[in-house]
């Protein structure tokens, strides 16, 4: 389990991440922070675009930016946002953040200081997963 230290700057770095945020049609601003295991953080954040479907989510900016950097492996991820209460992470980044950690702890957060953690599994049971394809 990761310490409160390491957990503090996962939360900073969220929120930090959110502040770049390009969400000019939802107004929706996320931010997002991955730990690995070796206590790296790699953050996210969302960014719209004109033609809607084309906006990605900070969880998969921060996923594709973790990757690029060889890291596949993570223990948390924190949402940071301003919302009232805190947001879990959509359905499709949910399956992302699945193929690469099953068992990730997911803490969501908000500016007024409320907090949610899920465990992945929770929020994702019964997942296709990269095994799936070998039943074919
Ligand atoms: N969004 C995220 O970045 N992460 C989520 O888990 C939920 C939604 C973004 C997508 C879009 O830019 C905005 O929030 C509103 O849906």
């Amino acid at each position: 389990m990761a310490d409160a230290t390491t957990l503090a700057a996962l939360r900073a770095a969220a929120f930090a991440a959110m502040e770049h945020a390009y969400a000019p049609y939802s107004k929706f601003r996320v931010g997002a922070a991955l730990l690995t295991p070796g206590g790296e953080i790699v953050a996210g954040c969302n960014v719209e675009n004109a033609a809607y479907p084309a906006g990605t989510c900070a969880e998969r900016a921060a996923i594709g930016a973790a990757v690029v950097r060889g890291l596949r492996d993570f223990t948390h991820v924190v949402v940071a946002t301003e919302a009232t209460t805190p947001t879990p992470p959509c359905g499709m980044c949910r399956q992302v953040l699945r193929e690469f950690s099953p068992s990730l702890h997911v803490i969501s957060v908000t500016r007024s200081g409320a907090e949610a953690e899920w465990l992945l599994a929770d929020l994702l049971p019964f997942a296709f997963e990269p095994s799936s394809l070998r039943d074919a």
